[in-house]
């Protein structure tokens, strides 16, 4: 992310190496991502790609499809001729990801590659494919030789998430890593902080005068975080029964909200202190103890529904889920964050498919005014003030605050001030890797992972993870709804209740 609002520059000089460039990810983010900062002038003239995958496919097949997959996926009108500059330097190399012959053969390519189109051997390698080939293709890297890096040119690692399954398989993916390459060169990606709603929270934070000192205990009562999602799980059932929206979502998704919502301000803009910031804010959440998980963590699936007219299945009922699956498609946590500012400020936090609509929001309660002066009038009750930075679907922050209803006597209704991204900056359609993308080649870490951020977010759901693994009850919700009353309940305890997700 760019600090200042000069002109961005175009990145350096480098090739991309996709692995997994058949797969979803490659044609729909990464591509219309690389034609957007094409197009935008930011990818060097000395850029190149060269996607790696087992099917045999030509050099010309190859940027015929990238084409066709553009015209499908590109998030704006796709101009020939930056789609023809762009694919002049896409190459192709099919290879088994595990077998050390491929990596021979792209230490050959790349030397090629390098040649003709003047990249100054700097490679960045996207690891576009499942996890388990994270770690063995960081190590054939490392033994082709192709991560050691002189003075003149740079090797990067972007790595996709999921990285672990918990705590311990985090650890010992960061440990063979880093026994490999210096954490400098790794970037571990989440794609929430490629949202420019999500980057906006460090800018109207910090860059403002007026929110951050309410910004903690004196003045907030509770912080609610919500990924809620109107999908089911439709195609991806074989992956989702072994992984359950708790490690799907959130010690990755939801606690960068968490981190970037209550850490403290970073002395700098730059990746050390933000991400150690964040890191810290992690490391300061109370880790449930496993007796105590069921008053902090609620877990539910989804039956059969509605979900916008339309009839959806049970998460049973859906292809390759086990019928007697007792893995969660919704999660609910309250989480302590024990530290000065937040001391006594419960955060909410709730994801969950198949739900009523989708709403990614961030939504900051704050306490009531100290004194009612309205007794003996019609007001009897004040609601309190909310600030909400709405993350998807649409991208705006609101302030919600009491004002005089018009007329002779008091009444109070509640008001809500907006600011839409859309009306007030236009709309710049992304995919929301591009600033991802441009911040690897220029080696601004700041929007990444760091391997103790990571293992952080591991260690505060493991307890939840242990408590789980005994498949006794789960609770029910059906498709279309606002979640499970389980969840509810969760905030009854405290007097407090969830904001309507209902449009
Ligand atoms: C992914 C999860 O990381 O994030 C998906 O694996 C989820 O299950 C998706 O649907 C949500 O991302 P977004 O950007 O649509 O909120």
């Amino acid at each position: 992310m760019q600090p200042t609002s000069s002109a961005v520059q175009a990145a350096g000089p480098c090739i991309l190496v996709v692995f997994g460039v058949g797969g979803d990810l490659f044609k729909r983010l990464l591509l219309p991502a690389l034609y957007n900062l094409a197009e935008r002038g930011l990818l060097n003239e000395s850029f190149a790609l060269v996607g790696l995958a087992r099917s045999r496919l030509s050099r010309d097949a190859f940027r015929e499809r990238t084409h066709e997959q553009l015209e499908q996926f590109a998030t704006v009108p796709v101009k020939p001729d930056v789609l023809e500059r762009l694919v002049e330097h896409f190459h192709y190399l099919e290879g088994d990801f595990e077998e050390p012959t491929t990596y021979e053969r792209l230490q050959e390519q790349l030397a090629l590659v390098d040649q003709q189109a003047g990249t100054g051997g700097n490679y960045l390698f996207y690891l576009a494919t499942a996890p388990e080939y994270f770690g063995p293709i960081v190590e054939h890297l490392a033994t082709a030789d192709l991560m050691r890096e002189t003075e003149q040119a740079w090797r990067r690692v972007i790595i996709e998430k999921p990285f672990g399954r918990d705590l311990a398989s985090a650890r010992a993916l960061n440990g063979s890593i880093r026994a490999l390459l210096s954490e400098g060169q790794v970037y571990r990606i989440d794609h929430y902080m490629g949202k420019e709603t999500v980057q906006n929270i460090l800018v109207f934070r910090f860059a403002n005068g007026l929110f951050e000192p309410l910004w903690n205990r004196d003045h907030i009562d509770h912080v609610q975080i919500t990924v809620a999602e109107s999908v089911g799980v439709e195609q991806r059932g074989g992956y989702y029964d072994h992984t359950g929206a708790l490690r799907d979502m959130v010690p990755n998704h939801l606690f960068q909200l968490l981190a970037l919502t209550a850490m403290e301000p970073p002395t700098c803009f730059a990746a050390n202190s933000v991400r150690g910031e964040k890191t810290k804010l992690l490391d300061a959440v109370q880790v449930p103890k496993q007796g105590d998980v069921a008053a902090h963590a609620v877990r539910a699936q989804y039956g059969a529904g509605i979900v916008g007219g339309k009839t959806v299945a049970g998460y049973r009922e859906t292809a390759k889920v086990n019928p007697q699956s007792h893995t969660e498609t919704f999660v609910a946590l309250k989480l302590i964050i024990d530290n000065w500012r937040w001391a006594g400020v419960p955060f909410y936090l709730r994801t969950g498919k198949a739900l009523t609509r989708r709403a990614s929001e961030i939504s900051i309660q704050f306490k009531q005014a100290p004194y009612a002066m309205f007794r003996n009038t019609p007001v009897e009750q004040l609601t309190p003030n909310f600030l909400t930075v709405h993350i998807q679907p649409e991208e705006r922050i609101s302030l919600g605050f009491g004002a005089k209803v018009p007329g002779p006597s008091v009444h109070i209704g509640s008001a809500t001030m907006n600011f839409c991204y859309k009306d007030h900056f236009g709309a710049a359609p992304s995919v929301g890797y591009e600033t991802l993308v441009y911040d690897c080649m220029t080696g601004d870490a700041t929007l990444f992972q760091r391997s103790d951020t990571v293992e952080a977010g591991w260690n505060i759901v493991e307890p939840v993870l242990r408590a789980w693994e005994e498949p006794n009850t789960i609770a029910g919700y059906a498709a279309g709804s606002r979640g499970p009353s389980e969840a509810d309940a969760l905030l009854a305890r405290d007097g407090r209740h969830w904001r309507e997700l209902e449009a």
